[in-house]
């Protein structure tokens, strides 16, 4: 498999890169932008700019993937909110420009994208519920999905949901809690360690969802280009959870004091005014039916992520 990736060195990417590497042995190619990734030795990458249509064109002609996954993101909702034409070319125009090009290649394109497409009112939406977004990053995920669907020739879209786990090339990034329920685990879990107190928020945010752990999702990506899967997917585990429950497990499989844990207000810093979908739970059952992949619960994603922190190592639920 040669995988071309944009946004390779960061979160999800960072995970997407190493599954591909690691399990599936692939050829891979990550596109860059304002950091180097640090220790995959493997990786291919040069510098392209996402909304620059020559160099997406000029950098996929070169590698000549059959599949890409595009995973990079303007990830700054107060500059979004400044500068729409920004936040338009950042998350659709690139994704036009990537799937023109894999047409051209004829690769496969996997779009990531995002439980915030959904309203937030529905409990388990599927693969085929219609999306009501809420806020400008759901409408345009929304948008950036419509154009994969209706015009790659090879196209998938794969929906991850409050994404925790390890950042493969930015370890020591501190990953703290946000409006969304991504980076709750390891931000729980960095806190208690140190026997600090951790205000777990309550309010008009995200308060439910189906988490993600970075390297299942990647996984579950690996197995839609393998199985060459056309269509909507949800990467994600199988069970629904709130923020205190979240928090309350994750102190319980690292064998910290639950006991610090406190309810508070959310910090709006960079989200003020922005409307949030508070339950963005997903049903991936079709999915895993499609994948022939067994959805994990949250103890078992928690299990697992504990023993990457341990060991350094990746280690998915299949190996
Ligand atoms: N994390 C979650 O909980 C979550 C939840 C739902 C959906 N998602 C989706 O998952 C995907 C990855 O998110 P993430 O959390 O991994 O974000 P992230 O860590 O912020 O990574 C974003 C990546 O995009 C790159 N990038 C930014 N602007 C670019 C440009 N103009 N051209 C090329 N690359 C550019 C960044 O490179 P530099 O750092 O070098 O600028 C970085 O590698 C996104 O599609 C996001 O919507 C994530």
């Amino acid at each position: 498999m040669r995988l071309y990736v944009t946004g390779g060195n960061g979160f999800v990417g960072s995970n997407i890169v190493k599954v591909a590497l690691e399990r599936y042995n692939a050829a891979v190619f990550s596109t860059v932008h304002s950091r180097l990734p640090e220790g995959a030795p493997d990786l291919e990458y040069a510098p392209v700019n996402m909304v620059d249509p020559q160099q997406v064109l000029n950098s996929v002609r070169t590698f000549q993937p059959n599949a890409i996954i595009h995973a990079a993101i303007l990830n700054n909702f107060e500059l979004m909110y400044q500068d729409r034409k920004l936040a338009w070319q950042a998350y659709v125009d690139s994704t036009r420009f990537l799937v023109r090009a894999a047409n051209e290649v004829g690769a496969k394109i996997i779009l990531v994208s995002s439980d915030w497409v959904f309203d937030g009112t529905q409990v388990d939406a599927d693969e085929f519920t219609p999306p009501n977004p809420i806020n400008l990053y759901g409408v345009l995920k929304l948008v950036a999905e419509t154009v994969v669907t209706e015009t790659a020739e090879n196209g998938a879209v794969a929906r991850v949901s409050a994404v925790n786990g390890v950042h493969w090339f930015q370890p020591n990034s501190p990953l703290t809690q946000n409006v969304g329920l991504g980076n709750m685990i390891p931000a729980v879990v960095n806190a208690l360690q140190r026997g600090q107190r951790f205000s777990v928020w309550e309010g008009d945010i995200n308060m439910h969802a189906t988490p993600g752990l970075a390297s299942e999702c990647a996984e579950m990506m690996l197995r839609i280009i393998q199985r060459d899967c056309r269509g909507i997917f949800h990467c994600c585990c199988g069970q629904r959870v709130g923020r205190m429950e979240l928090a309350k497990a994750a102190a319980k499989i690292f064998g910290l004091d639950a006991g610090l844990l406190q309810t508070g207000p959310p910090d709006w810093s960079g989200m003020v005014g922005v409307p949030v979908p508070c339950d963005t739970s997903m049903s991936a059952r079709y999915t895993a039916e499609q994948l022939d992949y067994t959805l994990p619960d949250i103890n078992r994603i928690l299990q697992i992520y504990h023993r990457q922190l341990e060991t350094g190592r990746l280690e998915t639920q299949t190996g």
